[in-house]
């Protein structure tokens, strides 16, 4: 079954990936393309509407991305935003100028009713918008009118219905713009006629007919982590054609409590082979006597590879090899100069250490919450469908210093109580990451009557988008006091709890 389609152009914007999940959330399946996409290859891709994003350029910069006039006759539908608006109105024939004061932040919208984007939603005549712009619309081109205004953005909005092309200065794609993913959804529905025939009941359903389709009777392996991405990529392929599938799942024993135990107790019967390879012992031995984070990160990641291709001979050769790869690595492993910002190596080097035919990315085209829509839809625990995000090297970048079993031990207990406090305050689908962390440091404390001198933990907790920015949580001080409490109570060696409220940057989210 194929799928309307929504573009969006990329301008080099920081909420392009924003505004592609906006879109599908109103179930219209949209893909990211560069702005530099030749319009012929555009146009073969047959979209119901493109959606220009903003950038950080200004139309007179020589350097600053601009797009050819054709592409406004092409007869598809067009929503330019922020820098794609004031690229519409410069390419033409209308005016861009620089603010007097730019405006940044939520502003006050007066909204005309009678356009298509803001009459059929819930949005008051004025409402909060999100700014972010030095240039603005100074005359509109022929044909156009004024549908929005600000006190000193005189047009906020502007459209040519009768083109069907629209334009807004502020981003509908972003939270604090009152009634936004409404506008989108009018576009998209009442403008470019898209029926919202995107959900993941479908996308399961192709993605299992197409796998089927692709690996015949060949043999399928997946690298397990027991992440959300590898575990969903995992029970597609099960779906699809389970009893060619192998999982295998390297346990370096620095999984998080019963962490090992829950992945293996999901895909057990499966109907995929699955193998848990507990290598607990090996690890440990390769990190004996090292504390350097780096050196810890490297010695984990060879050694892992090393596991893997061991269990991964036994089996001989495979014809494909599943990654978890998913859109925002697609988008971020870069689409246009502007887009590169870091590149993505989502099972660090296995390829060339196993061999294989082919590389099935199923995930490919999914943004995470879809990811974990997907998983739901297959029925995956909700334990795994949840799972926060946990780096590769798992617990041992949380023990600062060398590891031991017995630190081990003590930061499974301390975290697994954090984590349990969390779900009970219901704050687990809200802070994106929160973890603890054993610190090296030993202080004074006083239990019982007597001196202690033990370790301390450090709870840590953020809220992101991203991951490359991040919050610390602001956990009302009542949790915060029971965790602390019991951590202090229940998990032998620790006399006290720090709780970290450093943001990122200058802090990483990991001490490690
Ligand atoms: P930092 O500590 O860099 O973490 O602020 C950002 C996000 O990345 C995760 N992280 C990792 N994930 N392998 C991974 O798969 C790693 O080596 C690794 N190091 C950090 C971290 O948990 C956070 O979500």
């Amino acid at each position: 079954m194929s799928h309307q389609l929504i573009i969006v152009l990329d301008f080099g914007g920081q909420y392009n990936q924003l505004i592609a999940r906006r879109v599908r959330e109103c179930g219209v399946y949209c893909e990211v393309k560069s702005y530099k996409t030749p319009i012929e290859e555009l146009k073969a891709l047959n979209p119901k509407g493109i959606i220009f994003t903003g950038g950080p350029n200004s139309v007179y910069d020589e350097a600053s991305p601009h797009i050819t006039k054709d592409i406004f006759d092409l007869n598809i539908p067009i929503l330019g935003i922020c820098y794609g608006a004031q690229l519409m109105a410069y390419t033409l024939g209308g005016e861009v100028s620089a603010c007097q004061t730019s405006e940044y932040g939520k502003t006050d919208t007066h909204y005309d009713h009678s356009s298509i984007l803001f009459g059929g939603i819930h949005l008051p005549e004025t409402a909060q918008s999100w700014m972010s712009h030095t240039d603005y619309v100074s005359r509109v081109p022929d044909g156009f009118r004024i549908t929005a205004h600000t006190e000193n953005c005189p047009a906020a909005a502007f459209e040519n219905a009768e083109k069907k092309l629209y334009a807004v200065q502020f981003h509908p794609e972003v939270n604090h713009t009152f009634a936004g993913t409404g506008m989108i959804d009018s576009f998209v529905k009442c403008v470019c006629g898209c029926i919202g025939d995107w959900t993941m009941a479908g996308y399961a359903k192709t993605a299992i007919q197409n796998i089927r389709e692709k690996v015949g009777d060949g043999k399928v392996l997946l690298a397990l982590s027991g992440g959300v991405d590898s575990s969903v990529a995992a029970a597609l392929l099960a779906k699809a054609v389970g009893s060619q599938l192998t999982c295998i799942f390297v346990d370096h024993g620095f999984m998080r409590k019963n962490e090992g135990d829950e992945v293996e107790a999901a895909f057990k019967n499966s109907g995929m082979q699955f193998i848990r390879v507990n290598a607990k012992e090996q690890f440990m031995k390769k990190l004996r006597g090292v504390s350097d984070p780096e050196t810890k990160r490297k010695a984990i990641g060879e050694e892992f590879i090393r596991v893997f291709e061991q269990e991964a001979k036994k089996i001989g050769k495979v014809d494909y090899l599943v990654q978890g790869t998913i859109y925002p690595d697609v988008i971020e492993s870069g689409l246009g100069d502007a887009a590169v910002i870091k590149s993505h190596h989502n099972v660090g080097g296995l390829p060339d250490y196993v061999d294989f035919k082919e590389i099935i990315e199923p995930l490919r085209m999914l943004f995470k919450d879809e990811v974990r829509k997907l998983g739901t839809e297959l029925g995956l625990d909700p334990v795994l469908v949840w799972r926060q995000p946990f780096p590769g090297p798992g617990l041992a970048i949380r023990i600062i210093g060398e590891i031991t079993d017995e630190k081990l031990e003590i930061l499974q207990d301390a975290d697994f109580i954090f984590r349990e406090e969390i779900a009970k305050a219901a704050l687990d689908r809200e802070i994106n990451q929160y973890f603890a962390v054993l610190t090296n440091m030993r202080s004074v404390g006083v239990m019982g009557d007597a001196r202690t001198y033990d370790y301390t933990i450090a709870l840590r907790a953020v809220t992101t988008n991203d991951f490359m920015t991040a919050d610390f949580a602001k956990i009302p001080y009542e949790v915060l006091a029971v965790a602390a409490h019991r951590i202090v109570n229940e998990v032998k060696n620790i006399n006290r709890i720090v709780y970290d409220i450093t943001t990122k940057p200058p802090a990483t989210i990991e001490w490690e």
